[in-house]
């Protein structure tokens, strides 16, 4: 038998020839060619592995003008030395469709508020996946591995799979140093604890401007379920302080900012309430409570929830056997009169200017101090100063009233306000997110994300203190002074966020820092 010689020249030629035949009789292949179908149809299936060693690198050198490019093909680091400046970071998975409507949406997002727009480049679900032509072209302008934003921020690349279960596990010492940004399909939010006087590190997970396509198995399955198209907006305001505010697309693929909506090639206002982060009133921080106030009044936010509104130090049992705590009381928290009374005249206060609002009392622990007090009968022989009240109160407290809401309404103090003190048992709903306060877990167990992201789906509580995303739970931070006498000494993750619950399913962190939330 005649052995077959032909140039390499010839074998191009052939290959893609006998490709275009295949194309046609399998259109919806992803191949350009089967290795099978060639060396059924082709004329040189003997002398490929002479020319290319295999029929795979056959194919990468006959079709590699034609082969998109994959992330081991993009390098772009960048250190930003622009300060004052706006970016909207999001990330992009190779060989996946983009979610062109909320691509627009980000596109005019960037246009009307001056935002660069930044999007980081993944590795693919599979290590070959390519962007195509079009993708590569229409986007590759925004395309970025790395960025420098200041001294305290950064985009780093750790190639992490598109389905990873979880963006941030173990990445978490990374951000010892300054915080970070992560490109991942899932858009989770953790704080690395610090000194209790700095400003704790935050560790974010983008989300993505691309649809999600898995494999069947059950790493793609869950996958499917978490993946977010979303981006954070981050603002730089100069070599130290920067603001990053997350967002999500909605089922049109349009997002929200702030108060406002971008739909594709429309802006218009969108509803949103707001979930402050723990306020103590009576430890609470001025200067993150005004912030609040400012956010609702730019937001238009209708509904107001309150979370560990009360401090309750004056009756705290953590402090029953430590005369230190009890003798080191601020004057307002020396009795629980007094300490109710501040928060009175807090209500008032805070309420002013936007009384046409409705404000809700998310059950927490901290309110709680006061009915844990009177259940216990401490009101008897633990300080004289509380006995009288504590005997009016626990008649009420015994026929199911809340005792704070009793006390603030028989002293007129919410006469003029829209309050709602809500109970342990009830629903609260703020457009399609559930709000608790969190101190309560799952059965008889602890309060966390994880556990409240199985049981309601999206929600937002608090607690913590230290605020976090994680999958579609979210926890808001503090109102109050961080420096409490209980963590002194300890590391601490407590920052000033609260909470937004978009009409549109969306929610949003925001933190406030030195005062501020937006550049
Ligand atoms: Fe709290
Ligand atoms: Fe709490």
């Amino acid at each position: 038998m005649k052995a077959i010689s032909a140039t390499k020249e010839q074998v191009e030629k052939d290959i893609i020839k006998i490709s275009k035949i295949f194309k046609k009789q399998f259109p919806d292949s992803k191949e350009k060619i089967s290795r099978d179908f060639y060396r059924a149809n082709g004329k040189y299936g003997s002398l490929l592995d002479k020319f290319y060693g295999s029929f795979k690198n056959a194919i990468a050198e006959v079709f590699k003008e034609e082969r998109g490019k994959s992330r081991e093909d993009i390098d772009i680091k960048k250190i930003s030395s622009s300060y004052k400046k706006r970016y909207l970071v999001s990330a992009i998975v190779p060989g996946q469709k983009v979610n062109e409507v909320f691509m627009q949406s980000i596109e005019l997002y960037c246009k009307k508020e001056k935002a660069e727009l930044i999007l980081l480049v993944m590795r693919g679900i599979k290590k070959d996946d390519v962007f195509s032509k079009d993708v590569y072209d229409k986007y590759s302008k925004y395309f970025h591995t790395e960025l420098t934003f200041n001294s305290n921020l950064k985009a780093m690349d750790f190639l992490l799979l598109p389905q990873q279960i979880i963006s941030l596990t173990g990445l978490d010492r990374i951000a010892r140093s300054n915080s970070v940004i992560v490109a991942h399909t899932k858009q989770e939010h953790v704080t690395i604890p610090v000194r209790i006087t700095e400003y704790p590190h935050i560790m974010w997970s983008t989300g993505v401007v691309t649809y999600p396509n898995y494999g069947d198995d059950r790493i793609g399955k869950i996958a499917m379920q978490d993946h977010t198209c979303g981006g954070l907006i981050v603002e730089v305001v100069d070599n130290k302080i920067y603001h990053v505010r997350n967002f999500q697309a909605d089922k049109n693929g349009y997002f929200a900012v702030f108060n406002k909506w971008y739909r594709k090639d429309k802006i218009t206002n969108i509803k949103v309430n707001i979930v402050m982060g723990d306020i103590h009133c009576g430890a609470e921080d001025p200067i993150a409570i005004s912030q609040s106030k400012q956010l609702i009044k730019e937001l238009d936010c209708k509904y107001i929830y309150f979370n560990d509104l009360f401090d309750g130090r004056s009756v705290n049992h953590h402090e029953d056997f430590n005369i230190y705590a009890q003798y080191t009381r601020p004057v307002h928290q020396q009795t629980l009169e007094d300490e109710l009374n501040y928060l009175g005249n807090f209500l008032q206060d805070f309420t002013k200017g936007i009384e046409d609002r409705t404000f809700i009392v998310v059950p927490s622990n901290h309110n709680d101090f006061v009915s844990r007090w009177l259940a216990e009968g401490k009101f008897v022989f633990g300080s004289p100063k509380n006995a009288k009240l504590g005997a009016e109160l626990f008649t009420h407290y015994l026929d199911g009233e809340d005792p704070i809401e009793y006390y603030l309404k028989s002293r007129n103090f919410i006469k003029n306000i829209k309050i709602h003190f809500a109970t342990r048992n009830e629903e609260l709903k703020s457009f399609e997110h559930t709000i608790i306060h969190g101190d309560k877990g799952v059965g008889a167990g602890k309060g966390s994300a994880k556990s409240f992201d199985k049981c309601y789906d999206k929600n937002i509580s608090a607690h913590g203190h230290s605020p976090k995303r994680f999958r579609s739970s979210s926890v808001v931070g503090i109102n109050c002074d961080p420096n409490q006498p209980y963590i002194a000494g300890t590391g601490s993750g407590w920052m000033a966020t609260d909470g937004l619950s978009y009409e549109n399913g969306t929610d949003s962190l925001i933190n406030k820092i030195k005062g501020s939330y937006k550049l």
